[in-house]
């Protein structure tokens, strides 16, 4: 994280840190963030580095993607992150992490990680915001899918993604016109 950044989200005002996998970063989450800067002063995006995972973009590239999303965000600040998720809160000074949930089948996932966070570190509170409704079918994974199979992402990730997607899934040139990608 560069200096000057650091030391700009030094003891100011309320932060949040939202943590994910960001493989890819996709609307849903923009608008979580978006959302979040309404009522917190600050939100660092912090990127996982969960290489068990397996993630599609290295975390090079997911952090390219979303800085270049936010650059003109002053209030957002991206980061990445390796081990535990207390362990990186605790080097800042965010009181809470905080997790978009799109439907009832997230939530147990969700609480078991609030849950166990918070015996981590009971300092630490998630915070949930409901996906709006035009994300609610949204997820990285499912975005992965359509575009690797090739259909179109367009208006559920921003066009930059769209790019990397079509970069990562290289389709035969006659695939790639048929659904009219090379136009
Ligand atoms: O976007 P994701 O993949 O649902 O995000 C999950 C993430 C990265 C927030 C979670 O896996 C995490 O916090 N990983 C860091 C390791 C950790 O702290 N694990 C303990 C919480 S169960």
């Amino acid at each position: 994280m560069p200096k000057e950044k650091k030391e700009a989200f030094k003891n100011t005002g309320k932060v949040a840190i939202y943590p994910g996998s960001f493989d890819p970063i996709t609307y849903g989450h923009i608008d979580v963030v978006e959302r979040a800067l309404e009522i917190f002063d600050k939100v660092i995006v912090a990127i996982a580095e969960n290489e068990e995972k397996r993630p599609l973009f290295s975390v090079e590239d997911r952090l390219e993607m979303v800085k270049t999303i936010f650059r003109d965000t002053p209030n957002v600040m991206v980061d990445s992150f390796k081990g535990l998720l207390v362990d990186y809160v605790s080097k800042t000074n965010a009181k809470v992490s905080l997790r978009g949930l799109r439907a009832t089948s997230d939530f147990e996932y969700e609480f078991h990680m609030a849950s166990m966070n918070r015996s981590l570190s009971p300092q630490l509170d998630t915070l949930f915001m409901m996906t709006s409704k035009d994300y609610f079918f949204v997820s990285s994974r499912t975005i992965k899918e359509v575009a690797r199979l090739g259909g179109a992402v367009e208006g559920l990730v921003p066009d930059l993604v769209v790019r990397r997607l079509r970069e990562k899934f290289k389709l035969p040139v006659a695939k790639r016109k048929h659904l009219g990608w090379d136009d």
